[in-house]
C-alpha cells in the first residue's frame, strides 16, 4: 500500500500544481504515491453553497464552518483511517524534516487547506486536526503549503529518488547546511574551482566539504549549529 494523500480545499484546480511535475510528478504517475482532491464546497449545504460565515465575538474576516468541514473529512476518512489529519495554517507546528521523514514512513495523510481567517476550533478538536505552518509568513492559503508538504515528503518514499545517497547527505538529515558545490567548466566568467575539489584527493576533499559546510551553518543558521553543537558536545563553537 502506496502513501496515500487526500485534499481538502475549496480551489481544487490547485492540484495537482506543482506535485504533477518533475519527481513527485513523475512517482505520482509509476503510483508510488496517490492523490484525491475534494473541493470543501460540495458539502455545503444552502442554496448559496456557503461554507463561511462570521466571526462569533465580532472582528474581520470570515470563518470556515465547522460542520461543513467535518462532513468534507468524513467524507475522505473514516473513523479506521490510520492517516495523520493535518491542517495547513499558520499558527501551526514548524515543519521539519523530522516531520516529513515521520510521515514518509506512514501510510499517508490528509490534508484540510485552510482559508479566510481560520477554521472554527470545534471542528479541529473534534476531527484531531494537528496544524502545521511551513514557516513564519502569511500565505493566502494553505494549498501552497500543502504542496510543499507533499513535495518533500514523496521524495523520501520508497524507489522515488534515483540518487538515495544524496537524500542521506542533505541540509538538515547531518544537521549542516549543504557545502557549495562546482561542475565544468572549470573556468568560467574568470572563476576557477577551488583546487582541492580537482586533486583527487578524497579525505582532503572529505575536510574540505566538512569545513565549508560547518562554516556556511554558523553564519547562517547559528540554530542549527547551537543545536547539532548541544547533540555532539565535542564539536566546536
Ligand atoms: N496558510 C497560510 N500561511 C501558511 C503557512 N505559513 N504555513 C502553512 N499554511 C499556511
Amino acid at each position: 500500500m502506496s502513501f496515500k494523500a487526500s485534499i481538502l480545499t475549496l480551489y481544487p484546480d490547485m492540484f495537482p500544481g506543482t506535485l504533477g511535475q518533475a519527481l513527485a510528478g513523475k512517482a505520482l504517475k509509476s503510483g508510488a504515491w496517490s492523490l484525491d482532491v475534494t473541493q470543501i464546497r460540495d458539502f455545503a449545504t444552502d442554496r448559496h453553497r456557503s461554507v463561511d460565515d462570521t466571526p462569533a465575538g465580532g472582528g474581520a474576516g470570515m470563518v470556515l464552518r465547522p460542520d461543513i468541514l467535518a462532513k468534507a473529512i468524513d467524507h475522505v476518512s473514516s473513523t479506521e483511517d490510520r492517516r495523520p489529519r493535518l491542517l495547513m495554517s499558520p499558527r501551526g507546528t514548524p515543519l521539519t524534516q523530522a516531520m516529513v521523514r515521520d510521515l514518509a514512513t506512514g501510510p499517508g495523510a490528509v490534508i484540510v487547506c485552510g482559508r479566510f481567517e481560520g477554521v472554527d476550533e470545534r471542528v479541529i478538536e473534534a476531527r484531531q486536526l494537528t496544524e502545521v505552518s511551513i514557516g513564519d509568513y502569511v500565505l493566502s492559503g494553505g494549498e501552497i503549503a500543502a504542496q510543499v508538504l507533499l513535495d518533500a515528503v514523496v521524495r523520501l518514499l520508497p524507489g522515488v529518488m534515483g540518487n538515495a545517497a544524496s537524500g542521506e547527505t542533505e541540509s538538515f538529515e547531518a544537521a549542516l547546511l549543504e557545502h557549495p558545490h562546482y561542475t565544468r567548466p572549470t573556468e568560467w566568467e574568470g572563476r576557477t574551482i577551488p583546487d582541492v575539489l580537482t586533486s583527487g584527493n578524497h579525505a582532503r576533499i572529505d575536510a574540505w566539504r566538512r569545513e565549508r559546510a560547518e562554516a556556511l551553518t554558523k553564519a547562517r543558521r547559528p540554530d542549527l549549529w547551537q543545536a547539532q553543537a548541544r547533540k555532539k558536545p565535542t564539536a566546536d563553537r
